[in-house]
């Protein structure tokens, strides 16, 4: 089986992400090895003051940790029409340029209004393509998350709900594919 590591894109406190994250685990690990990330756990504090070409052996270890995985599942939420910062700020110190090359990832956005973290979900992915990734394209925008979630059940609307199991079935077979081919030029 592959290893897709889940990355909880926040640091708030009782975050949807999070929850969101560990629904998801809960299917996913059905297809795959999985573990989460929380962004709440990434060590902020030693980033203080800019720490930009000599990063702290803290985030080092956070990150290679996080790298051993064969594809990445991001959770992100919406925050002012983007993504949280801390998010930027971990990407930043991911290792250039090789963190995500050719590396499959699959997105999930989630967020109280109506557009399901459309936003910052795409703006991540621009990223993402600068970075050399494989972004795949089955994705999920949780609208009105706290009226359509729920931690044990999932999404409440049905046709969401199978639209979040297929993303979440059919990615593991896409990491599995890309392995295979990792002789394939970015
Ligand atoms: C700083 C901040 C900014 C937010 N901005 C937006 C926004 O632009 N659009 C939106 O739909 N929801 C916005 N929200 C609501 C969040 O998307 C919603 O509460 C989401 O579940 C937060 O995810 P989290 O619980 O993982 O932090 C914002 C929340 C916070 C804390």
């Amino acid at each position: 089986m592959s290893l897709i590591h889940i990355i909880s894109a926040t640091d708030r406190p009782g975050s949807n992400a999070l929850k969101v994250s560990k629904y998801v685990e809960s299917k996913l690990s059905e297809y795959a090895d999985t573990k989460i990330f929380s962004l709440r756990d990434y060590p902020l504090a030693d980033l203080h003051g800019g720490k930009y070409g000599n990063t702290p052996n803290s985030v080092k270890e956070f990150n290679s940790e996080l790298l051993k995985a064969d594809g990445f599942l991001f959770v992100i939420p919406e925050y002012n029409g983007g993504f949280p910062g801390i998010l930027k700020l971990f990407f930043d110190y991911l290792p250039f340029p090789d963190a995500l090359e050719l590396k499959p990832v699959s997105l999930i956005g989630e967020a109280a209004g109506a557009f399901g973290a459309l936003r910052p979900v795409e703006q991540f992915e621009q990223l993402l393509k600068y970075r050399k990734a494989y972004v795949y394209p089955e994705r999920m925008f949780i609208q009105r998350v706290n009226d359509t979630f729920d931690e044990e059940d999932g999404l409440s609307n049905d046709v969401l709900q199978g639209l979040l199991e297929s993303q979440l079935k059919n990615f593991p077979d896409f990491v599995e594919a890309v392995a295979k081919n990792e002789e394939v030029p970015g």
